[in-house]
C-alpha cells in the first residue's frame, strides 16, 4: 500500500512534483538491461547508479524481464528492479522521458531539466568501437539528447546527465578525463576507451572496486590466454 505522500514510480511527473524542493527538482533515472547477462561491471555500475540517485534524492528505476535474476546477481535492492519493459512503465508518447542517445542530433542542456522529469539510458556494456546499441531504444520513439561526442560508461553518463539537468552545468563545462590509462600492476597498463567525469583527485570517478575487477578481469584474460 502506498499513502498520498508517496510518488509512483510510474508517473514520473508526480514524481518529480512531489520530490520537488525549491532549490533542486527531482528525476527519475531509468536503466533498461539489455544485455543477455548481468556482468559483473554492470552490477557494480547499477549499484553505483542506485546509490548515487538516494544521496541526491532521485528515483532509479532498473528495467529487466530478469527481475529476479538481476535483484540477486546484482546484489540490487527489490524496490529498484522492475520487471517490466520501459516502454510499459513510460510510454514514449508522453514525451515525458529522454533518452539520452549518442546518435542525438541536440546535446543534453539545463533546461531539458524543465522539459523532461525522467532519463532513460541503455543498460549496456561499453564496446569499442560503439556497436550503437542504443538503438534499440531509440526505436521505441524517445526524444533523445547527446552527451557530447565521446562514448561513456553507463554509471558516468547518468552522473553528467545528473550535473546537467539537476545542479545545471553546462554539458561542455563538466571537467572530464578520456581514454585514462589504468595500471594494473608495476609493469601493465590499460586504457580505458571511454569519457569519464575528472574526480577531485585528479583521476577519473568510477564505481568503488571497479578498478579491482579490470585488474581481475586482465589476470583473467591471461590466464585464458595461457590456456589456449
Ligand atoms: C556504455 S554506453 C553504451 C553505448 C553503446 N556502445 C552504443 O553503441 O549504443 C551505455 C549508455 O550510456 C548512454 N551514453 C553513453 N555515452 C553517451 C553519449 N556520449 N551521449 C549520450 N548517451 C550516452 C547511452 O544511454 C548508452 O545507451
Amino acid at each position: 500500500m502506498t499513502d498520498a505522500s508517496t510518488p509512483t514510480r510510474t508517473n514520473p511527473a508526480e514524481f518529480a512534483k512531489a520530490r520537488q524542493t525549491p532549490e533542486k527538482k527531482s528525476f527519475m533515472f531509468v536503466i533498461e538491461h539489455l544485455d543477455p547477462e548481468l556482468a559483473d561491471w554492470s552490477a557494480l555500475e547499477y549499484r553505483t547508479i542506485a546509490k548515487e540517485c538516494r544521496e541526491t534524492k532521485n528515483q532509479f528505476t532498473l528495467c529487466s524481464g530478469l527481475q529476479d535474476f538481476v535483484v540477486k546477481a546484482g546484489g540490487l535492492s527489490l524496490g529498484d528492479v522492475v520487471g517490466k519493459g520501459v516502454e510499459e512503465l513510460f510510454p514514449p508518447e508522453e514525451r515525458r522521458v529522454c533518452l539520452l542517445d549518442p546518435q542525438a542530433k541536440k546535446e543534453l542542456s539545463p533546461e531539458d531539466g524543465d522539459v523532461f522529469d525522467g532519463f532513460l539510458f541503455g543498460g549496456i556494456l561499453g564496446d569499442d568501437p560503439p556497436r550503437d546499441r542504443t538503438s534499440e531504444l531509440r526505436q521505441k520513439g524517445y526524444e533523445g539528447r547527446r552527451l557530447g561526442p565521446v562514448q561513456m560508461t553507463t554509471d558516468t553518463a547518468v552522473r553528467v546527465t545528473r550535473m546537467v539537468v539537476q545542479d545545471k552545468i553546462l554539458l561542455e563545462e563538466i571537467p572530464y578525463v578520456d581514454f585514462p590509462e589504468l595500471k594494473l600492476d608495476e609493469h601493465e597498463s590499460t586504457e580505458m576507451p571511454f569519457r569519464y567525469v575528472k574526480g577531485e583527485d585528479g583521476g577519473p570517478v568510477m564505481p568503488d572496486g571497479m578498478i579491482e575487477l579490470i585488474r581481475k578481469d586482465a589476470d583473467k584474460g591471461f590466464d585464458d590466454f595461457l590456456q589456449s
